[in-house]
């Protein structure tokens, strides 16, 4: 089994034992994080992208069993921004050094299309050398394309699980797994640089499960990948079940390095959360991207998809100087720029 991290990236197939093994098997997890470490510097050096992340609304229609605005969450404290506010923090961002902007919210049903489509135009008309990212959910395939048409240049929609029975264990009957696959390849097909990922240790989450996410990552092959621990939070139907464990996280991260080796994968809010090193261990297991928060200071703490979420200190956009600062003493840097995927394919439709 020595020889099976070594040869990874393969060139084939993994059985469901070589997965299971370098899941949860009992070997020296530091022999991993260092191969996919090397895998990532083949591909993107030291640089770490960073992205400033915006979150809209915390309205959702959706009812997610793990995240904590569900729709049914009644105690929930609710926010929307407006154009103008969301402006704001592209100004402030691009004055702090970002060059991508994510507009990330639940599921809200008062995001009509066009209001989108014209926050999309008006930031992409005043940077026109940023990137724009968004993170709205699953919409029918022609707001996906009028907003691709108005500028945004990625998409992040994580599969949340790419097993069927799994999803649905972690969401209501509604929202099916078929119609999240649906809207994965819409986007890629869009021509959007399109992010999936998932979390690690969720509730009913087995191995098999995971070693189906590895494998509908190496099928799909998206642009990026984001994946963190699951956090509980106090006020969902998973309030009492256990987090995702640090190490399990990392080794779900370094696999992905290895599975889809040009890949932006980001050290989450997440696994910053569990553990105070946790984002840079994560940049060491293979991760190349952070996301410092640049919502409004004041509605910060409302965007609490799980319970103690992070979004002061260096997950504030605003210490990125700090952030840079421990990301150089982890061995690598900062880079400014749109940091797009690095890819030899394109399956846009012409
Ligand atoms: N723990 C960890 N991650 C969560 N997310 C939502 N709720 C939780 C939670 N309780 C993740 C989901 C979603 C992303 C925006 O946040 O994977 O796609």
């Amino acid at each position: 089994m020595k020889d099976l991290i070594d040869s990874l990236p393969a060139d084939r197939e993994l059985s469901d034992g070589e997965w299971r093994f370098l899941i949860e098997g009992d070997y020296d997890r530091q022999r991993l994080y260092d191969r996919a470490d090397r895998v990532r510097r083949q591909y993107y050096g030291t640089d770490v992208y960073i992205r400033g992340l915006i979150e809209i609304s915390s309205y959702c229609k959706n009812d997610c069993l793990y995240c904590g605005i569900r729709r049914s969450n009644a105690k929930a404290d609710r926010y929307r921004l407006s154009k103008e506010e969301i402006c704001a923090c592209c100004e402030q961002g691009y004055g702090l050094g970002f060059r991508t902007f994510v507009l990330q919210g639940g599921e809200d049903a008062v995001h009509t299309t066009e209001w989108v489509a014209e926050v999309v135009l008006a930031i992409k008309e005043k940077y026109p050398d940023c990137a724009l990212t968004l993170s709205l959910g699953e919409r029918p395939r022609r707001d996906y394309e009028i907003w691709y048409r108005a500028g945004a240049d990625r998409y992040l929609l994580r599969h949340e699980s790419a097993s069927c029975v799994h999803y649905g264990k972690l969401h209501p009957p509604a929202q099916t797994f078929a119609r999240r696959m649906e809207c994965l390849r819409d986007l890629r097909r869009i021509g959007y640089q399109t992010g999936a990922g998932f979390m690690v240790g969720s509730p009913f989450q087995e191995t098999e499960d995971m070693i189906a996410d590895m494998r509908f990552l190496q099928e799909f092959q998206p642009h990026m990948v984001g994946i963190g621990p699951f956090i509980p939070h106090h006020d969902t139907p998973f309030a009492n079940f256990p987090q995702g464990t640090l190490e399990r996280t990392l080794t779900m991260v370094a696999l992905t390095r290895l599975t889809v080796p040009n890949a932006l994968i980001p050290a989450t809010t997440a696994l910053g959360t569990i553990h105070p090193g946790g984002r840079e261990l994560g940049l060491k297991a293979g991760a190349n991207v952070v996301m410092p928060n640049l919502s409004p200071a004041a509605v910060r703490g409302q965007y609490s998809l799980y319970d103690n979420k992070l979004c002061t200190g260096e997950e504030a956009a605003e210490s990125i100087a700090g952030l840079d600062r421990r990301i150089r003493a982890a061995g690598y840097q900062i880079t400014v720029g749109r940091g797009d995927a690095l890819t030899e394919w394109n399956d846009k439709e012409q």
